[in-house]
């Protein structure tokens, strides 16, 4: 923290102080920021080699996962690991058809393979190894090799969601997008398209935006986002999951005035949500989309989270702030799911003007303003099987 931004804050807990609220303070973590168990497992990561394969799953629980439900069961069996999704952790309305539960399974595949390859491991995956059970996605067959550490994976917990705004002098280079779009080459069924012109970007956040605002007057989409903010210290300590005020994009002192406060109600938390999508256009930098032939496909949702995952990290490593922003294949699915007019899927198709490829998860990135925090995270040992 610098000098000023301590002295501002200062002020704020000086505030609090003198109006007698410290204890509230404590209580809600005001002072310990990333601390506490429910961030262990970010800081006990570089201990995870003398783990075995239990290490491995180590790494693949700090993968994304979307708003941090962790859908993801393992199983050690001998040389084995297997993943299994765990539908309870499911968003209901806004995951209708677990694409998004299937794209954070890929997200920790990918972290899971680093992690083999730097713990000298080979491995070989299988995708849907039962064909009677559709919840067992992937199969990791592990066998001893030579240590190969990537850059990629010494990354792995410094990697956090940034929903900050963007540096708005800075831009990412053309050259920067490319290198992007070629740690896809090797993922089969996906691809990567940038929205390069601002028209297309505009248009596609101003969608954005009306996808959040039918998302928030759709009652059980707008209850089942809000069932994963943790609203208090002690639920982010005991549940270890969902999306936090820490991990929001505001700044410091605008969370400890947040956490302060009594905890919104949904109605007001739609509110915040959707000034903050609306007010994207002004601080994104770039956005990008990654596409898949069948958003229905799992395996394709697979692949698109480890582009993703291997995305973010690359990303990471090159100091970007980056953040999926769901809100438009949220409503795409939503209107199936209610046998609705198609509109956000002609209106997303007329941008990216493509009818055999379909948008899985779009993403701004761009040069941080803010530094992103940590989320929580369920210890390893429980969820493994
Ligand atoms: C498929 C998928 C969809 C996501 N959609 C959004 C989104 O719409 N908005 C957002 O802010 N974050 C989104 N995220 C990011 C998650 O909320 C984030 O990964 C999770 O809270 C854990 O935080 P971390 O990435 O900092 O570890 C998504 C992640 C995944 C894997």
């Amino acid at each position: 923290m610098n000098r000023r931004k301590f002295l501002t804050n200062a002020g704020i807990v000086s505030i609090l102080v003198a109006g007698g609220t410290v204890w509230r303070a404590f209580d809600q973590g005001v002072f310990s920021t990333g601390e506490g168990p429910a961030y262990e497992q970010w800081k006990n990561w570089h201990v995870t080699k003398s783990n075995g394969l239990e290490g491995l799953v180590q790494s693949a629980i700090l993968a994304a996962s979307p708003h941090n439900t962790q859908p993801w069961l393992f199983q050690i069996v001998a040389m084995e690991i297997k993943i299994y999704i765990d539908t309870k952790r499911n968003i209901g309305a806004i995951d209708p058809f677990q694409r998004e539960m299937f794209a954070g399974i890929g997200c920790a595949v990918e972290n899971l393979v680093l992690a083999a390859k730097a713990n000298g491991y080979q491995y070989i995956l299988e995708y849907f190894p039962d064909v009677t059970n559709g919840n067992y996605a992937v199969k990791i067959k592990l066998k001893k090799d030579q240590v190969y550490t990537s850059v990629l994976y010494n990354t792995i917990p410094y990697r956090h969601t940034n929903r900050g705004p963007h540096d708005p002098v800075k831009t990412l280079t053309e050259s920067l997008l490319n290198e992007f779009t070629m740690l896809g080459k090797n993922i089969i069924d996906t691809k990567l398209i940038w929205l390069i012109n601002n028209n297309d970007k505009n248009r596609f956040l101003n969608l954005n935006t009306q996808a959040t605002q039918a998302i928030i007057e759709d009652e059980a989409q707008s209850k089942s986002s809000f069932s994963w903010l943790r609203k208090s210290w002690q639920e982010i300590q005991t549940k270890k999951d969902g999306v936090t005020l820490d991990t929001t994009g505001a700044s410091e002192s605008l969370r400890i005035i947040a956490k302060m406060l009594p905890a919104v109600s949904r109605q007001t938390s739609d509110q915040y949500f959707f000034e903050a999508m609306q007010n994207l256009i002004n601080i994104t930098d770039r956005v990008g989309l990654i596409l898949v032939r069948d958003i229905h496909n799992n395996f394709q949702r697979i692949q698109a989270g480890r582009y993703w995952q291997r995305s973010h990290l690359w990303g990471t490593t090159q100091g970007l702030a980056m953040q999926p922003v769901s809100q438009i294949p949220e409503r795409i699915d939503r209107e199936q799911q209610l046998k609705m007019e198609p509109y956000f899927q002609q209106e997303l198709q007329k941008i990216t003007k493509y009818t055999d490829w379909q948008v899985l998860l779009p993403f701004r990135v761009g040069y941080p303003v803010i530094e992103a925090l940590a989320s929580p995270r369920r210890e390893t040992k429980s969820v493994i099987i």
